[in-house]
């Protein structure tokens, strides 16, 4: 498919909603999967998407940073919606040796050493989920991030050489909430203590009132420069 080809469908498929945009996509691309990584937006796309598609491939990168929070609900959202969480963890070698050269901290030393770090727990492993798909959904919003107000619901990842579908692009964190509220979609309780976007523990914190939504990410980088390499 052309770019010119993207582009289209992506104007028909602004006016769609979640739903209809996963359907489409499903019936498109045998070969899709859901790139969840627990947080509000993603739990509200698994329980539309598993309501399309019961069996519906649904995978996680665990950087073995993560908080205990978040395997709590991941655990919660595979019970309730009886399903397989395809989990990926970073190479053995590649974090043992991170760890004993740099340190457990290498992140806070400078953005190329945070950049490497994200590039080990999480883009090799983006990597390795992503072979033999066709498409991969994210839980991405315009409204998250100065670097996503361009955000289409459907892209061509040049990056990853595969279609990028973000079926909730253009949702607000309020729709997000009620969704989650009227579906009675298990969440990560981090959100209940002033954690708005999640990633890893050390690299993630709750923010204060009037902050940017992703203010507790990596929160001693530029706002330009907050992408960990999974989305350009
Ligand atoms: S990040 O790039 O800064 O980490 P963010 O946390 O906003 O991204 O998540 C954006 C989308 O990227 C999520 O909705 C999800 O689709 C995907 N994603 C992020 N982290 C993970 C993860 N650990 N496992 C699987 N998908 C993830
Ligand atoms: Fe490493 Fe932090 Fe990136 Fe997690 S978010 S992979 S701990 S730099």
């Amino acid at each position: 498919m052309t770019n010119e080809d993207i582009e289209k469908i992506a104007d028909d498929l602004e006016v769609k909603s979640a739903q209809e945009v996963l359907e489409w996509a499903i019936g498109e691309y045998p070969k899709i999967a859901l790139a969840s990584s627990f947080g509000a937006e993603d739990v509200v796309l698994v329980d539309i998407l598993v309501k399309i598609k019961p069996d519906a491939t649904i995978f996680t990168l665990d950087t073995g940073r993560l908080n205990e929070e978040t395997y709590d609900v991941m655990e919660r959202v595979r019970k309730k919606y009886n399903i397989n969480i395809k989990s990926y963890s970073p190479d053995t070698e590649e974090v043992e040796k991170l760890e004993r050269e740099d340190g457990f901290y290498s992140f806070r030393d400078s953005i190329d050493a945070r950049r490497q770090c994200c590039n080990i727990r999480k883009v090799q492993l983006l990597k390795r989920a992503m072979s033999g798909l066709d498409a991969w959904i994210t839980g991405l919003r315009r409204e998250q991030a100065v670097t996503r107000t361009e955000l289409k619901k459907i892209e061509y990842d040049e990056g990853n050489n595969i279609v990028k579908l973000n079926p909730i692009a253009d949702w607000t964190q309020e729709e997000v909430w009620n969704y989650i509220k009227e579906n009675d979609v298990p969440y990560n309780a981090l959100h209940d203590k002033g954690f708005l976007s999640i990633g890893c523990s050390p690299c993630t914190r709750a923010i204060k009132e009037g902050e940017d939504v992703r203010a507790g990410r990596w929160w001693w980088e530029n706002p330009e420069q907050k992408e960990c390499g999974l989305h350009h």
